[in-house]
């Protein structure tokens, strides 16, 4: 494990100029991405416009609310709000709907805009985006599927990632008064932290159900090393999926299982303490890293600092800052000539022997990466009220 008092935290001026860089890297990109989204990640660095199709268009849109709210510029919120009419289309369509990423989608794009300026047709958009999500309950195992048809014997599993997606289904409770969405959220935490763990609190990526009993069945990886390993970024799922249902039902639970698999992600981080993107590989490993699970990991310890006891919350919150200053002073893109992203060396998916995964943008900027990029310079900028 690194000696962790060996490093510096970020500090506030240096926090001003990574915005600063931040804020001109999402002007530069308004042209091109307002009536096209991001595509997930780079090639060689530089995003492609595509349509509203993916699971990550919202990381995007989410990156201008951020500009928009650091700034107050009116174009930003123009231009966030074309998304927005977007993403109603998007799910009144039924436009790539069929899969669990409703709260990634609709949360930074529709939610934000609900909170930021009380957009009618953008809380109309999330709440249908919130009615989708629990149409993949299982009642058999008490989980959300995440891909594939609802129901098919091959998907029958719940993944690690989708606990970003709940943060929608409490909102949608709070908003309209109808307790069922909170409910399936907390259903499928608590099953998820039932089986998502092994002994040493590393992760699976997913974990499998006998359909007609809802007996849990076994863990399988499906973007990390081997069924063994820990995938990084779905380990930084955990950290801030457990702090997220946290905030919304202060079920202290969550903070336990949040101690548990934030220490293992951050004892096994490697000397720039920035993730390789699966656990398996530490220094001295020529795979790549994941700069995106790292920027997860840092929203995640920033947000359950704050329900925390002063000792606990100052160490998640020292260790978050020395976190940040690395990807500040090695990852994050500070100058538009060689990228239009903000947060380089970041890992979509990784072939390995054990893993059905091709090579997808490996070693380039992704636009999650990005958007918890900005998240916790925000965070560290203001009191900002979550768009989760
Ligand atoms: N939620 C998909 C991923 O993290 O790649």
């Amino acid at each position: 494990m690194v000696n962790l008092t060996e490093y510096k935290k970020t500090s506030d001026k240096e926090i001003e100029q990574a915005i600063a860089n931040a804020i001109v890297q999402v002007e530069n990109d308004l042209e091109s991405f307002t009536h096209k989204f991001k595509i997930n990640g780079t090639t060689d660095n530089f995003y492609v416009p595509e349509d509203n199709i993916s699971w990550t268009s919202g990381f995007w849109t989410g990156q201008i609310w951020i500009a928009y709210e650091l700034t107050g510029c009116q174009k930003f919120k123009d231009a966030a709000e074309v998304q927005v009419d977007s993403f109603l289309h998007r799910i009144e369509n039924k436009i790539e709907t069929n899969n669990h990423d409703m709260g990634f989608l609709y949360s930074l794009s529709c939610v934000a805009a609900y909170k930021l300026t009380s957009n009618k047709k953008a809380k109309k958009a999330a709440i249908l985006a919130a009615d989708n999500l629990i149409t993949r309950y299982q009642k058999n195992g008490k989980f959300i599927q995440a891909w594939g048809n609802v129901g098919a014997d091959d998907n029958y599993r719940l993944i690690i990632d989708c606990l970003l997606n709940l943060p929608l289904l409490y909102w949608a409770s709070d908003v309209t008064g109808d307790e069922k969405y909170a409910k399936i959220a907390k259903q499928h935490i608590n099953t998820s932290l039932k089986v998502i763990m092994r002994e040493d609190y590393s992760t699976y990526h997913t974990f499998y159900f006998e359909k007609g009993t809802g007996k849990p069945l076994y863990g399988e990886t499906r973007q990390g090393y081997s069924n063994d390993s820990a995938w990084s970024r779905g380990q930084a799922w955990g950290i801030y999926g457990t702090a997220l249902s946290y905030m919304y039902t202060k079920n202290k639970d969550y903070i336990d299982k949040f101690y548990n698999i934030t220490d293992f992600f951050i004892k096994n981080l490697p000397k720039d303490l920035v993730p390789y993107w699966d656990f398996n590989f530490n220094d001295g490993s020529d795979e790549p890293k994941d700069s995106s699970a790292a920027a997860i990991a840092v929203c995640g310890m920033l947000e359950m600092a704050k329900y925390l006891d002063e000792e606990k919350a100052n160490y998640y919150k020292d260790v978050a800052l020395k976190i940040l200053k690395s990807l500040i002073d090695n990852y994050a893109v500070s100058n538009p000539n060689i990228s239009n992203g903000q947060l380089l060396h970041g890992v979509y998916a990784r072939k390995s022997p054990y893993n059905p995964c091709k090579n997808r943008n490996v070693n380039e900027c992704n636009t999650w990466g990005d958007y918890y990029y900005l998240e916790a310079l925000i965070r560290l900028s203001k009191d900002w009220e979550l768009y989760w």
